[in-house]
């Protein structure tokens, strides 16, 4: 038997169905803030990937060459593509840009709970506008989405200047491992390492930064930074607006991605991989040949969300089934017709066994059966089961119709 490639999956209708629930909910939230949809091809240059991020990127793709000799990869994010879009589209476009997406995403890990080789990311960008007050809105719209989907998390906020501001005078190698060791939260490497480079007082600074719990802490760590000002507007909107959130000025995303403002989300259930949700502000158009553009951004790693919320009930949709002698067939297709027109999910029996079986079949997952035998034909009339009753009646079709529509059964 054939079996789905390692890291992938495969969806169910009641999965999807609950997929496609908290998908609307997200890009409802979105919507309210200005946010339009965006969509990229799903494969893109090899380069788009590694301008920024270097070679090494590589081993984490999927990358392939197609018959053109073109070395090409399955997208594993969204921000670099849609920055090409943006630069690509020129100077049309009226800035600030507010855009998200729903896309899946492809990276050669290896799979555990949480962690897919393809996996769908629900992402925001908002290109060209440089200040605090973007920033702050990248931040608020990233946590208004979060809890749109009903999921418990805890949300961090930190600014890489103040990181930057102890690990400036090094070179790009020893920030790279420091980086390196502070993304895994792994103290130890990281005393170890600044041991042997014998910096014992920066891992004092560190560890002081990482643990400092408000702006004022962390800049008696740090001492005065250019950014100060700035930050401190980004924190005070985010009061303002009532996020709930921890500063951490340990994050290290990518110190050679990120400008600014960093943010993650971490959901409460989840083990290892608990992260459903990372960004900050970043400069990528001038790389891909445009201006020098300010943007501010984020992903929520949707499949975790998911996960995180567990067995959620699915959407509720009311069902009828239609059951039908041989007599009534024509008939019966017209009466499915209608209900569908009606907007009720409606499915005709195909076994043509008795009408006892085809009402039994119908009740194992239908609110209401719709039974058409020749005189309902002749008559143009419809024996409506209540399957929660048990309460059955002839009336005419639009009765029946009507009845259906808001019928809630309690089942
Ligand atoms: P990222 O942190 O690499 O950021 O990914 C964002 C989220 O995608 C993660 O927090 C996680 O929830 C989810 N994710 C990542 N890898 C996997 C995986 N293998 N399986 C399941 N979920 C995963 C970015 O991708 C940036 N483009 C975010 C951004 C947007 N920054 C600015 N704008």
């Amino acid at each position: 038997m054939l079996q789905k490639p390692r890291g992938t999956r495969d969806f169910l209708p009641d999965e999807m169905e609950r997929r496609r629930m908290v998908e609307a909910r997200l890009r409802e939230a979105a919507r309210r803030w200005g946010y339009r949809e965006v969509c990229t091809p799903e494969f893109e240059e090899l380069e788009l990937f590694t301008l920024r991020s270097g070679e090494g990127i590589i081993q984490e793709m999927y990358v392939f060459e197609d018959k053109g000799g073109r070395s090409l990869a399955l997208r594993p994010e969204l921000t670099a593509p849609v920055l090409r879009m943006y630069v690509n589209e020129g100077k049309t476009l009226k800035k600030p840009l507010r855009w998200f997406y729903f896309a899946d995403c492809f990276r050669y890990e290896r799979p555990q709970k949480g962690r897919y080789r393809q996996f769908w990311q629900f992402g925001a960008e908002l290109i060209g506008a440089d200040s605090a007050t973007a920033e702050a809105e990248a931040v608020m719209l990233g946590s208004d989405l979060l809890n749109a989907t009903g999921v418990k998390f805890d949300l961090q906020v930190g600014h890489l200047s103040l990181m930057r501001s102890l690990v400036a005078h090094l070179v790009p190698d020893e920030q790279r491992r420091i980086r390196m060791y502070l993304d895994k939260k792994d103290r130890t490497g990281l005393a170890e390492y600044l041991d042997g480079l014998g910096m014992r007082d920066l891992e004092e600074s560190l560890v002081a930064l990482i643990e400092a719990r408000s702006l004022e802490e962390a800049l008696e760590v740090t001492g005065p930074i250019p950014d100060a000002r700035k930050i401190g507007e980004v924190f005070s909107m985010l009061d303002a607006a009532g996020v709930s959130y921890t500063l951490n000025a340990g994050i290290a995303r990518g110190l050679d991605y990120y400008t600014g403002t960093v943010f993650e989300a971490f959901a409460e259930n989840l083990g290892a991989e608990n992260q459903i949700l990372g960004g900050g502000a970043y400069r990528l158009a001038h790389l891909f040949g445009g201006e020098d553009t300010p943007s501010c951004g984020f992903a929520i790693g949707f499949d975790r969300v998911m996960v995180a919320l567990g067995e959620i009930p699915g959407p509720r949709h009311t069902v009828a089934g239609v059951a039908h002698t041989a007599e009534g067939r024509d008939y019966a297709i017209r009466v499915a017709a209608r209900f569908r027109d009606a907007g009720i999910r409606t499915e005709l029996d195909l076994s043509g066994k008795g009408i006892g079986a085809q009402l039994s079949n119908i009740a194992r997952h239908a609110d209401f059966a719709l039974i058409i035998g020749e005189k309902e034909a002749e008559q143009k009339m419809v024996t409506l089961k209540n399957l929660a009753s048990g309460e059955q009646k002839t009336v005419p079709l639009e009765t029946a119709v009507r009845e259906v529509e808001t019928g809630v059964t309690g089942r």
